[in-house]
């Protein structure tokens, strides 16, 4: 071979290229598609204050933990088990690598949706919403849109670390930011503004219960796109320079951050629409598809026209971040160990998961057979593939951040961990974030994630509910 491995791999070439994609990675249509909805129906404020405990307090020690194993060794989701000496615990890579051609599979179609969707608002056709069950069924459609997708992720990842996914991190998260700051200033502006933040803030402790707190966790997971080895992956490319915690939580303040704000702008929107009556909001993740339409169309044609493209486009784009980073980590695996070429990588990855997401890409139309093929399963909480296939993801998250954590605590050792921390962080032995992250790794994570990894199984697979 005439390429080093080093050289085929690539690195960032700066912290802010970094933080960029990584955030890129995490913020996506789970912060804009499905956040927004959560917090509402969980209890408003109350959910939000105990989602921002997740984030700090178990997530963020399972990114510093990701991170430092990926820098540590330079490699990806499962070499990175093997190259610190425990071959045998790359079982945990392995479920990663699953997980994130799961999530990738149906992600994609999702993504299809919201980038179709940017056609059709600027083309003023409000009336997608109210057909959007027919919109998904017209499989012709919504595949090439998928195929569109598949191909601009692919097309980036193959341009490689620096030159793809930095590069198209650097413009798309700045755009991103400009386009939700805006449409969140207009929304604030609209009569009935503030009933809509109500609706999405006021604490209601009493849906505040087990089912709500899975929820949130689960949430926590999925948004910082951790337990995967995306962030293993992400951090192979990071230099030793770099401090780690911090990197960390600037990728955890921007998630939370866009994800607060998409719920800011979205439920004003709403409010507008409706003249302030909340009563009849259909909730769940489907108003953005079914509801939001409509929604835009009360700006009038071309106010609508262009707010609900820029909404759509912004949807688009965030879920283009999030592709790139789940198409890398299968990626980063095949050039790693089987020494292929990037490119040759990213078209073998991009046709296994685009052909095993045909399932989701044409659920509506084979719902029947999919769902004996869930009952057939054990599921019982829905007769969606997608939803199957969501929950599945998010078991195989869970799993695999206990894992992790308890991996570096006690396998690989915890003073190794830090001193790879340390790295780049001049005074890390000496700080109370040591002691911190410490306890949490220690402790806290593998015990609070296992707890909920179990309840959460229990009750998506066999519908045994102790959670609620
Ligand atoms: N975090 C992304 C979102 O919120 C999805 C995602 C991208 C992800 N990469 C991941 C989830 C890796 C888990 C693991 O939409």
């Amino acid at each position: 071979m005439a390429i080093s491995s080093n050289t085929e791999r690539g690195a960032w070439n700066s912290r802010l290229g970094f933080v960029l994609a990584a955030a890129g990675s995490a913020v996506g249509l789970g912060n804009i598609w499905k956040f927004p909805f959560e917090v509402e129906a969980g209890g408003g404020a109350a959910f939000v204050l105990l989602y921002l405990f997740f984030c700090f307090v178990l997530c963020f020690p399972v990114m510093v933990t990701e991170i430092a194993i990926g820098r540590k060794t330079k490699k990806n989701a499962i070499g990175a088990f093997d190259a610190l000496g425990f071959p045998k615990w790359n079982f945990i890579g392995k479920i990663g690598i699953l997980a994130g051609i799961v999530i990738l599979s149906f992600y994609n179609v999702v993504a299809g949706w919201a980038f179709g969707y940017f056609f059709e608002m600027v083309t003023a056709n409000f009336e997608i919403g109210a057909q959007f069950g027919d919109y998904t069924k017209d499989v012709f459609k919504i595949g090439l849109y998928s195929i569109f997708f598949m191909v601009a992720t692919s097309f980036i990842v193959s341009k490689g670390v620096s030159s793809g996914i930095e590069r198209a991190a650097k413009i798309l998260m700045p755009t991103l930011i400009i386009m939700i700051v805006g449409i969140l200033i207009y929304a604030l502006t609209l009569p009935n503004a503030f009933t809509g933040v109500k609706f999405y803030l006021v604490p209601e402790f009493s849906e505040l219960n087990l089912r709500t707190i899975g929820g949130a966790l689960r949430q926590a997971f999925f948004s910082l796109s951790l337990g995967m080895g995306a962030l293993i992956t992400y951090g192979s490319y990071l230099s030793r320079k770099e401090n780690i915690v911090t990197s960390a939580a600037m990728i955890t303040i921007f998630d939370v951050g866009i994800a607060f704000i998409a719920g800011l702008m979205l439920f004003p929107i709403v409010a507008y629409s409706t003249g302030g009556d909340m009563a009849n909001i259909e909730g769940g993740a489907g108003l953005i598809f079914v509801a939001l339409p409509g929604v835009f169309e009360t700006l009038g044609t071309t106010l609508g026209a262009v707010m609900g493209g820029a909404f759509f486009l912004l949807l688009s784009f965030a879920a283009l971040t999030s592709t790139v980073s789940l198409l890398e980590v299968p990626v980063a695996y095949i050039v790693d160990e089987h020494k292929k070429t990037r490119k040759n990588a990213v078209i073998i990855s991009a046709v296994i998961i685009f052909v095993l997401g045909l399932p989701s890409l044409v659920a509506n139309g084979y719902s029947a057979f999919f769902s004996n093929f869930i009952t057939y399963v054990g599921a019982n909480t829905s007769t969606d593939f997608m939803t199957f296939f969501g929950h599945l993801a998010d078991v195989l998250l869970l799993l695999g951040g206990t894992l992790i954590v308890t991996f570096a605590a006690y396998i690989w050792k915890k003073e190794n961990l830090h001193d790879e921390i340390a790295t780049g962080y001049e005074g890390y032995h000496d700080s109370i974030n040591k002691k911190l992250i410490d306890f949490a790794i220690s402790y806290l994570c593998p015990v609070l994630l296992g707890i909920l990894f179990v309840l959460v199984v229990l009750s998506n697979f066999f519908g045994i509910s102790i959670i609620n």
